[in-house]
Order: structure tokens, then C-alpha cells, then sequence
């Protein structure tokens, strides 16, 4: 199928916003213009991949979910002996300073990358970084683009799989998304906006960039979370379907079932929840991958977002 560049959306394409032309950047502490605002060539962030990432979203002058984010973001830090070199309360003036730097208050997405810093020699080995970790912080304003919650994504199974814990942990939010990265390109290639990975089981597990979920019968589903990102959103949204009464499950199930879903979407820190209109061709539902499970639980999570930034 030729690839259709007038759909060309994914769940991270926003709205354009001029003032992202000329916004400070964070780098270790200082504050540089993006066209300035560098890292060496020989950063194991750039080398090798080697660094943890989080992307939030402010509103209100207040980080949605800061405590969840930042617990993902130490214990993947601590899991790899990365050492931050500040602590929480550190990373939050950090990203105080970008903000007022940049006069941003809402509707604000922030990319907050910490690598294990500069090499003295292009190896891989983590002892030849001696200098302290190397923090980066970008913010840009951004919103999702509007026509997306209509439209919906599409969706194609990609050979690219999920690995094992053992290989390289899908938890770990880390600079190098190579398996990610081919993943969405086998998805564009076929002609899609995003890639459906399977597990190693042949479990539908997650997307490239985004967590999964369907609805069947009243009952929404999602992977069993062995392989996938432990996503903020995906946590707050089985959590909101606790606490609305809606029959929640972290279980094995395969494209079957997702074909035949009534509802589909996405979820994620950028877009919230995104429908998935289309997997592989076929059309999800009656209504985009839309319905009123869907409905329900984002405007749940939309008051969720409020309370959490007043
Ligand atoms: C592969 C992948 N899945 C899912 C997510 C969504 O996670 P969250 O809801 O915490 O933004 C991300 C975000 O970084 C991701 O990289």
C-alpha cells in the first residue's frame, strides 16, 4: 500500500506553534537558545545510547503526575547505576528555571534526558564517563493536533517484536528506542501512522510509542505489562476504570481479539488517549475505534490531569 502522506499523523504530531522557534533549552544547569544548546560528540547519551528519559506535561504552572514520573525515572536511573547527581527536589528547580526562562506555564511537554555524560575515549565501557551525568531539558509548547481525536491512528503489526526483561528491559524509558524506532518505521512502510508490536509470545503487547488498549463488551483490556513501558497514563487509566466500575484486565490476548474490538486506543503523556481507528486494514469498531468506554475514560483522566495541577 503507497504510503498516504496526507494521513501522515501520529500520536506525538502538535499543533504548529511558532514560539517553539526560539525557546531556551537546559543544559547542566544553563540556559541556551535551541540553536545553541549542544552536548559533546562524545556524550554516552549520543555514543551509545546510554541515559533515561521523561516526557511531561505542564499545566497550570504544575507538573501532571511529577511523583510518578520521577519514580520511573530514579529507579530506571538506579537499575543501570546511572547517578542523577541531584535529587528530586533538584530536578524540580531544574525544570522551575527552564519554565521561567521560557515564560511557559500550560500546555507545556518537556523532554527531561539525563545520559551517563561526556567519554574520555569513543568506547562503550560506563567507567570512561568521568564527569557527571550530562541533564538536558526541553520544552516546547505543544498541544496534540486537534484533528487527531477524530481521525484516530492506524495501526499495523510489525515483525519487530517486544524483547524478554533479560535483553533490554521494555521499562527502561532509555535514550536508545532502536527497537522502537525500526518498529515504526516497519508501521510507515506498510503504510501506517504507528507500529503494533506482539510479545515474544505473539501477544499483542504494546505500540512503538504509545501503550495499548481495547474494549470488548463493556471490558477493557490491555497486555499483562511484561513487555511494554510502564506508562504513567496506562497506570492512571486502569486506575480510573477501578475507580468508575469499568471490568479492567492486564491479560494475554492476539490480534483476534483486537480485530473484533468495539473500542481502541492509545494511551500516552503527550496525547493522552488516542483512538485507533484502523488495525492492519481493518476498521476498528463502528466509530473511528471511538465509543463511549473511550469517552469515559478520557474525560476521567482529563479531570484526573485538573486535579493533579491546581
Ligand atoms: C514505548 C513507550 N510506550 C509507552 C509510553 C507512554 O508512557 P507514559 O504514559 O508514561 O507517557 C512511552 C513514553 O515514553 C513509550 O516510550
Amino acid at each position: 500500500m503507497p504510503h498516504d502522506t496526507q494521513h501522515a499523523e501520529t500520536t506525538h504530531s502538535a499543533e504548529d506553534d511558532p514560539r517553539n522557534a526560539d525557546i531556551q533549552i537546559y543544559v547542566d544547569g544553563v540556559l541556551k537558545h535551541r540553536d545553541d544548546a549542544k552536548v559533546s560528540v562524545y556524550d554516552s547519551g549520543f555514543m551509545l545510547g546510554d541515559g533515561m528519559w521523561e516526557g511531561m506535561r505542564l499545566y497550570n504552572g504544575k507538573w501532571a503526575f511529577f511523583d510518578e514520573h520521577m519514580d520511573r525515572l530514579f529507579d530506571s536511573c538506579r537499575a543501570v547505576s546511572l547517578d542523577i547527581g541531584m535529587d528530586r527536589a533538584g530536578v524540580a528547580e531544574a525544570l522551575r528555571m527552564t519554565a521561567a526562562a521560557n515564560g511557559m506555564t500550560h500546555d507545556v511537554h518537556c523532554r527531561l534526558m539525563v545520559t551517563r555524560g561526556v567519554k574520555i575515549h569513543p568506547f562503550q565501557h560506563p567507567k570512561l564517563s568521568q564527569s557527571g551525568p550530562t541533564m538536558v531539558i526541553i520544552m516546547e509548547h505543544s498541544k496534540p493536533v486537534s484533528t487527531l481525536q477524530a481521525k484516530g491512528i492506524r495501526l499495523a503489526t510489525v515483525p519487530q517484536v517486544r524483547g524478554l526483561p533479560m535483553s533490554q528491559d521494555a521499562k527502561y524509558n532509555s535514550h536508545s528506542k532502536l527497537n522502537c524506532v525500526i518498529a515504526c518505521l516497519q508501521a510507515e512502510q506498510a503504510g501506517a501512522d504507528e507500529g503494533l508490536m506482539l510479545d515474544p509470545h505473539g501477544f499483542v503487547n504494546t505500540t512503538n510509542a504509545c501503550n495499548f488498549f481495547i474494549v470488548r463488551k463493556g471490558q477493557v483490556w490491555t497486555s499483562t505489562g511484561d513487555y511494554c513501558m510502564n506508562g504513567v497514563t496506562r497506570q492512571k487509566v486502569i486506575d480510573i476504570c477501578k475507580s468508575e466500575g469499568i471490568p479492567v484486565f492486564e491479560r494475554n490476548f492476539s490480534l483476534v481479539d483486537a480485530y473484533g474490538a468495539d473500542e481502541a486506543f492509545l494511551t500516552g503523556t503527550f496525547g493522552a488517549q488516542t483512538p485507533v481507528a484502523e488495525i492492519d486494514g481493518r476498521a476498528i469498531g463502528t466509530n473511528g475505534g471511538r465509543g463511549p468506554i473511550f469517552q469515559r475514560i478520557r474525560d476521567a483522566y482529563a479531570a484526573l490531569v485538573q486535579a493533579n495541577t491546581q
